[in-house]
């Protein structure tokens, strides 16, 4: 019945995200979310201590917040666009209040940098991932966290009974592993071998899916990989040389888009057999590569000038000339710009794709039916 309000208040508002009626869609009590610098709302500003980083200092956070959060973006990220539509309040990051939170409406333990293999995995191939907040050091916070949130609960029954009223968003994550792989890469790490990871990179994403619900998670978010051949820091770098057959009609980086969608193909694969497995789970499939694409296809639809350049850098065909930090150039108002600073969206791609998944044009089923 709330549903049925939800999805047509979807339907009528075009401004929904911001201004549903209270209640209307409170499907969940908390959100628990896993992932990278997509969604980070802090920890990895937070793990920096004094140290110095562009991600504590304006432009980042420029636009909703009028200053830095700790989010990887000029303002909120796809977490906030789904915490709204579900009436809670935003999802603190997990590790500044690790010790005393109650975190009455979940947490968020996403890590920029992360990966979601173990960086002991990369070293067969002689390579390494600078970060070591991979997706199961991630599930081990989640766990430790259930812990204390649930003292003495010694057959799982008060975590079970948690989550079963809570959304877990289970990525983006994967992304960086095979960004590190392309970015760090050198004749000795050919771009075709990433393909040996994606089989290992999906079924460790589906052995976690089913922990999690083996811990009593019902409701899953399973996010695919976006079109990385549509993003400014690709485009600079494998773009280079200029050859024009690498590009395909949206003028994006035809090999390195392949390789996302064979990721999203055993992906889609993957959590098809997880749903198989565990009827009674909720689990979501979510296309944020086809809600990415809809930005670079039809940019003018919404408001977005050129789709393929950032908002914060330097100078270059895509503004990737200089990172995006106090005293990058700003190119114009974030909001007609899909990209933010070269690898991350804007706040207002973001907002496109959640609603893209709340509403089921993107997702399978609309993350908006409880
Ligand atoms: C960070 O700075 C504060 C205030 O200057 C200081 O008290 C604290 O010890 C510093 N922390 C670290 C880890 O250096
Ligand atoms: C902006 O954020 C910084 C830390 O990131 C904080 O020290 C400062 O007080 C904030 N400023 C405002 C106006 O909220
Ligand atoms: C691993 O990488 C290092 C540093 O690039 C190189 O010196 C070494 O030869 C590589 N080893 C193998 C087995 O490829
Ligand atoms: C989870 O919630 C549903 C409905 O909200 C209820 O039917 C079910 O029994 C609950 N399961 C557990 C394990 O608490
Ligand atoms: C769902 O969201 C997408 C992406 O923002 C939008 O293009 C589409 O019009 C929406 N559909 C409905 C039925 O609201």
């Amino acid at each position: 019945m709330g549903i049925f309000k939800c999805l047509s208040a979807l339907l009528v508002s075009a401004v929904l995200l911001l201004n549903l009626p209270p209640g209307l869609c409170g499907c969940y009590k908390r959100i628990f979310s896993f992932g990278d610098s997509i969604i980070d709302t802090g920890n990895f500003v937070h793990m920096s201590g004094n140290g110095s980083s562009r991600y504590k200092e304006l432009p980042y956070g420029m636009t909703f917040f009028k200053n830095a959060t700790g989010r990887i973006c000029d303002g909120r990220v796809l977490v906030d666009f789904y915490a709204q539509a579900f009436q809670l309040p935003m999802i603190p990051p997990n590790l500044p209040e690790q010790d005393s939170g109650r975190f009455p409406n979940g947490a968020n333990f996403a890590v920029a940098g992360a990966t979601a293999m173990p960086p002991a995995y990369y070293r067969r191939w002689n390579h390494s991932v600078p970060m070591p907040h991979s997706l199961g050091v991630q599930i081990g916070w989640f766990k430790e966290m259930l812990q204390r949130l649930a003292p003495g609960d010694d057959d799982g029954a008060k975590i079970r009974q948690l989550l079963n009223e809570s959304l877990i968003m289970l990525g983006e994550i994967g992304g960086n592993d095979y960004n590190f792989w392309f970015w760090f890469g050198d004749a000795a790490k050919p771009r075709e071998q990433a393909n040996q990871f994606i089989p290992d990179i999906v079924a460790y994403i589906g052995s976690s899916v089913q922990e999690l619900i083996g811990l009593g998670a019902r409701s899953i978010l399973i996010p695919n990989n976006f079109p990385i051949g549509c993003v400014p820091s690709y485009l600079s770098m494998f773009f280079g040389s200029s050859n024009p057959a690498d590009l395909d009609e949206h003028r994006c980086l035809r090999w390195f888009n392949d390789f996302s969608t064979r990721h999203n193909q055993a992906l889609r694969g993957e959590v098809g057999r997880l749903k198989a497995r565990n009827p009674g789970a909720k689990l979501i499939y979510a296309d944020y590569y086809g809600a990415a694409m809809e930005l670079v296809k039809h940019p003018g639809r919404f408001g977005i000038g050129n789709p393929l350049v950032a908002c914060c850098g330097g100078g270059g065909p895509y503004h990737t000339g200089a990172a995006c930090d106090r005293t990058a150039k700003v190119w114009g108002d974030p909001s007609g710009f899909a990209n933010w600073d070269g690898v991350h969206m804007t706040e207002k791609a973001y907002q496109v794709i959640a609603q893209g998944v709340l509403n089921g044009t993107f997702a399978d089923p609309p993350l908006l039916s409880c």
